[in-house]
């Protein structure tokens, strides 16, 4: 070997040992040096009282806890510091020793590759999320939820482009004032932004409208009090989730919403506090597998007959919400194929009023039907005994009344029974109860029932 090739085998070793890696015979591919070193100055940021990050001594920084490596490259991809013990009120996170805290150092910056960050459940006093968080070219998952973060969130995270998973479920002051950085992740699937506080004029339904492939979105509790009623393009194809529970809106609700063909979970309750009607491009909704528009006070509206276009609705709430129909309509509206389908109904709290209809025994698929506190009158059809996969019967708090059929008792896989709060009359005998060895709650007080039953 000659001198050129002895230098140029120096300058070799020179360079796997920057890059931290070992040359003994037993060589075990330990971390990148400055990856390491990025760590532990991110480390020597947090507080730690229960020494969770102990492991974090040595060499290999690829088996120090919550670090993982690429076997390939040996980069640091994921950063998993997720508090792994869920805190209860007691030792809500300043009291949690499980929590880190302290300070979130920009030489996590020198992890270059990594893509997948999680910090959630911690607490980190209040301290804003830093605006270098938007440098990680790579990441994919970054889920700071609970983490204890407060202020403003930097526009800087609007940077990245390969993220999929965004989760910032605000567990102190977290807000966002302009939305549209968020138009900007164009590969996001997911995003949680529960109780992040939404200034007005946050432009939030522009930016998500810009996001191709979004699937979840979760604005619960956002203070949103806005929502556009024409968007001139519904761009969403592929919104599944859609949560904007308790947030106050003070428009009606929006027909375009009606126009995401894609979606199976819609939430819109505890929101209207002005008169809405449900638009009757409902039927639009041919995925649709959970509505909730519970506690919107002054709906105003008759389910329209569209509903029946709704074919794969399998659970349906209305609860707490001011219908004021007649269940005369309930055979119109329930009839078409959403009968084959349906898996939940709950309209308690609903002001409803009327006879329960036969048809209700045709609900095959039900396992939940709750329209309880409502103003029903009239007998429990002898069709309900068809309800073959019922788990959950919750008709308490109205006004039925005549005996309980027979049939009740074929029942093999009710759990639960609420009848209370009745003018129901008659004799319950052992008949009644055949077949429901699954029953665990029974509640059948304040009717008029008599129990004729043999002692076991
Ligand atoms: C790395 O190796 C481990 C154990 O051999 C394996 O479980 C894991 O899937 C590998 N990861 C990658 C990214 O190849
Ligand atoms: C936290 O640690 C302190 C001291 O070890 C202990 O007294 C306290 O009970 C712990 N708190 C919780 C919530 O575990
Ligand atoms: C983020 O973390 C929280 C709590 O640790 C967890 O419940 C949630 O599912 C995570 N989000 C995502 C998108 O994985
Ligand atoms: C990241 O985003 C911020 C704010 O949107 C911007 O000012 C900055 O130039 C961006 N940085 C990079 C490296 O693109
Ligand atoms: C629909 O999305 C594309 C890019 O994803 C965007 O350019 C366009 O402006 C969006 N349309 C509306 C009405 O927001
Ligand atoms: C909603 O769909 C209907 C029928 O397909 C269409 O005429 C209307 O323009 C759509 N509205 C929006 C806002 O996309
Ligand atoms: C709804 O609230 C927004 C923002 O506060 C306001 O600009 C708008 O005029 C309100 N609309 C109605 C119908 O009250
Ligand atoms: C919809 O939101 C309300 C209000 O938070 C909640 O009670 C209900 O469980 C939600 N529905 C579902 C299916 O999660
Ligand atoms: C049930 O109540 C309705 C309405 O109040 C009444 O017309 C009907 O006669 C009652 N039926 C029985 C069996 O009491």
């Amino acid at each position: 070997m000659d001198l050129k090739g002895t230098q140029l085998l120096l300058l070799f070793f020179v360079f796997l040992c920057a890059q931290g890696r070992k040359l003994n015979g037993d060589s075990i591919p330990g971390c990148i040096l400055i990856e390491r070193n990025a760590l532990l100055g991110f480390k020597e940021g947090l507080k730690d009282p229960s020494n969770r990050l102990s492991s974090w001594v040595g060499d290999d920084c690829c088996t120090w806890e919550g670090v993982a490596c690429d076997n390939r490259t040996g980069h640091v991809v994921k950063l998993d510091l997720r508090n792994p013990h869920p805190f209860s009120f007691i030792d809500y996170p300043p009291n949690n020793n499980w929590s880190l805290g302290g300070e979130l150092r920009p030489s996590l910056l020198g992890l270059k590759h990594l893509n997948y960050l999680d910090l959630s459940m911690n607490y980190f006093g209040g301290i804003r999320i830093p605006e270098f968080m938007g440098s990680f070219r790579q990441l994919k998952y970054l889920n700071l939820s609970n983490a204890g973060l407060g202020g403003l969130i930097p526009h800087h995270l609007g940077n990245l482009s390969s993220l999929q998973y965004l989760d910032l479920v605000n567990d102190l002051d977290l807000s966002i004032d302009n939305a549209l950085w968020i138009s900007h992740l164009s590969s996001l699937r997911y995003l949680d932004m529960t109780d992040v506080k939404f200034r007005e004029d946050a432009h939030w339904l522009q930016a998500l409208n810009m996001l191709p492939s979004i699937v979840e979105v979760r604005l619960f509790g956002c203070q949103i009090n806005t929502i556009p009623l024409s968007l001139p393009h519904v761009n969403f194809t592929s919104l599944s989730v859609l949560d904007l529970a308790f947030n106050s809106f003070n428009t009606t609700i929006p027909g375009w919403l009606f126009n995401i063909s894609s979606l199976e979970y819609l939430n819109l309750s505890f929101n209207f506090n002005i008169r809405v009607i449900i638009p009757p491009t409902i039927k639009n909704l041919a995925s649709l597998k959970f509505l909730d528009l519970s506690d919107n006070l002054f709906l105003d509206s008759r389910i329209p007959t569209a509903l029946g276009g709704l074919c794969k609705l399998q659970h349906f709430g209305l609860s707490y919400s001011n219908i004021n129909k007649n269940l005369h309509e309930f055979d119109e509206v329930f009839t078409g194929c959403i009968k084959n389908s349906l898996e939940t109904l709950k309209m308690s709290h609903a002001l409803l009023s009327g006879c329960l209809p036969d048809l209700l025994g045709d609900f095959r698929m039900l396992k939940s039907l709750d329209l309880s506190s409502n103003s029903i009158f009239g007998p429990l059809p002898a069709s309900i005994g068809r309800l073959s996969v019922l788990e959950r019967l919750d008709l308490s708090n109205n006004k039925l009344n005549g005996t309980i059929p027979e049939s009740l008792g074929r029942l093999a896989e009710l759990d639960s029974l609420d009848l209370s709060s009745n003018l129901l009359d008659g004799v319950m005998s052992e008949e009644h109860f055949a077949y429901l060895t699954k029953l665990n709650n029974l509640a059948l007080s304040q009717n008029q029932l008599v129990l004729n039953l043999g002692s076991d």
